[in-house]
Parts: structure tokens; C-alpha cells; sequence
């Protein structure tokens, strides 16, 4: 497991409480040759390093800061992300007319902004020499040329920014830091909080649990190359179009 990378390899994850987080955290927890920081919202699991809202540009800046006399970081990977909240009223939307500013703000704020300030503050503690690799969670559905369905429009909207932010990043990274990627990550139907209540349309076999997603989506990282910086990567390796 990620053979590409100098090692020993540190690794942190932020968004570990979520199902996927908390996927990678189980595999790369076993691997040798990992070190492994866990970053959540809360200090509810006592394997939480360290807290950060990512949409508090100062919570995300004190993360950097805390960080920053550690060894440097051959992979970040961000696994937030946010599609629906009972408490927040944040639901995908069926039609235009259920789009409601707030909430939209919302899903903008965790999917789009808060991935620019990990970018912004996080970028700096990547390694300068051998690969390294900061990767954020994307989803299919923010590619605007393969949407065919139509609806979830602050979901797809914030992921296809989110895209945006990623292409953006990778390429003034490469300028002054050849070895540093910035990937999106597409890690298929996973069986989280997040996909529970649209899951029923989904067969059985192509509904991954978490830490098979992951296991396919480090493979992808290890895999990945410099001209891949700045593309999303699905699960499968293919790289999803914009
Ligand atoms: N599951 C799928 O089928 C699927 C499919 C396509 C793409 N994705 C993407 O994969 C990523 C992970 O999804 P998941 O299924 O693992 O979702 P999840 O289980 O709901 O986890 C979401 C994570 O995001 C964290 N989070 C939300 N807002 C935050 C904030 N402001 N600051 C810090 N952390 C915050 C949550 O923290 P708390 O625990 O504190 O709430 C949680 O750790 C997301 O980007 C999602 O869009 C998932």
C-alpha cells in the first residue's frame, strides 16, 4: 500500500469520523510504513489527533499551524463532505423550487469552500521531495457533462466547484512543487450515513462498504501520476470528465 510514496509515509485524514474517513483511517492504520493522523469535527473517538471545522477558516488555519512542526505529509486526504442534514434542513433538491439559499450556502460551504481552505493552509505541509499527494473527495454527479438526470442542484454544484478548486490548486502547485498532486476522488455508492437514504436504487453489488472504497481509492493514489493532478479520479482509476 502506497508503494509510490516514500517511506515511512504521513498521512492525514480529515473528516475521520465520517464512513469513508473512517474507511481509510481502518486501512491505513494496518499498513506498515503509515503514519497516521486522524483529524475530525469533534474529539469523539480519543484516536482524534486534532479538531477543525473546515468551513471556519480560522479552525482550518489553527490545523495548519498545529501541524506545522510535524514531519511533512506524502498524502492528505480530505474525506468531508455534506449532502443532506435533518438538523441543518439541507436535503438534495427534486426541483428548482426546493432550492433555498441557506441551505445551499451550506452545501457550498463544506463541499467547495472548506476544501479551498484545506488547499490554502494544508498545501504548505506536503512534502517537497518524493511523491506526495493531497486528495479531496468529489462525487460523479458534480461532472457537468455527464449529468443526465438533472436535480441535486447545491450537491452538484458544490462538487463541480469543488472540481474546479481542485484543478486550480494542482496546477499552481506544480509550478513551484513538481512532486505535489492535487486529486478529486469519485469513490462510487459507498454504504455511509450520506448514501443511506438514496441507496435503495443502487443493486447490491455496486454498493462498495467503506473500506473497500477506500482500499480501491489508494490503489487510485498510489497510481496516480503528475499528469493525473487536478483530475477526478473514480474508484475504477478512470479519470471522470469535467
Ligand atoms: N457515500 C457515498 O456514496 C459517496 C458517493 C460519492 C461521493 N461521496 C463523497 O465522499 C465524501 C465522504 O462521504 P461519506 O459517505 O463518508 O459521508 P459521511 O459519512 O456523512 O461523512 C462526512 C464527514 O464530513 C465531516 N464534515 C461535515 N462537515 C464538516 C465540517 N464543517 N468540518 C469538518 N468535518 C465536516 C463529517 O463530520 P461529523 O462526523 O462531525 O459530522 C464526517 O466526518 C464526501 O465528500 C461525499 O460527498 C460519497
Amino acid at each position: 500500500m502506497l508503494e509510490s510514496f516514500p517511506s515511512p509515509a504521513n498521512v492525514l485524514i480529515i473528516g475521520a469520523s465520517g464512513g469513508l474517513g473512517a474507511g481509510f483511517c481502518e486501512l491505513l492504520e494496518a499498513a506498515p510504513h503509515v503514519n497516521l493522523v486522524r483529524v475530525a469535527r469533534q474529539k469523539n473517538d480519543p484516536k482524534t489527533a486534532h479538531i477543525c471545522d473546515i468551513c471556519d477558516e480560522t479552525s482550518v488555519a489553527g490545523l495548519a499551524e498545529t501541524l506545522k512542526n510535524q514531519p511533512p505529509f506524502q498524502l492528505i486526504i480530505n474525506a468531508t463532505g455534506l449532502l443532506h442534514d435533518n438538523l441543518l434542513e439541507v436535503a438534495p433538491e427534486k426541483s428548482l423550487n426546493q432550492i433555498n439559499a441557506t441551505s445551499m450556502a451550506q452545501v457550498l460551504q463544506v463541499n467547495a469552500i472548506g476544501p479551498a481552505l484545506i488547499c490554502k493552509y494544508l498545501q504548505p505541509l506536503m512534502a517537497t521531495q518524493g511523491k506526495a499527494v493531497m486528495a479531496h473527495l468529489s462525487a460523479r454527479v458534480g461532472s457537468i457533462s455527464d449529468n443526465q438526470l438533472g436535480g441535486w442542484y447545491s450537491y452538484r454544484a458544490a462538487k463541480a466547484a469543488q472540481n474546479m478548486i481542485v484543478k486550480t490548486a494542482a496546477l499552481e502547485v506544480a509550478r513551484r512543487h513538481p512532486n505535489r498532486l492535487v486529486l478529486g476522488l469519485h469513490p462510487g455508492t459507498v454504504d455511509t450515513g450520506l448514501s443511506a437514504p438514496f441507496q435503495s436504487a443502487v443493486a447490491a453489488k455496486k454498493l462498495f462498504t467503506p473500506q473497500q472504497s477506500a482500499g480501491y481509492l489508494l490503489q487510485v493514489i498510489d497510481q496516480a501520476q503528475a499528469s493525473d493532478s487536478g483530475h477526478v479520479l473514480a474508484f475504477d482509476g478512470q479519470t471522470i470528465p469535467a
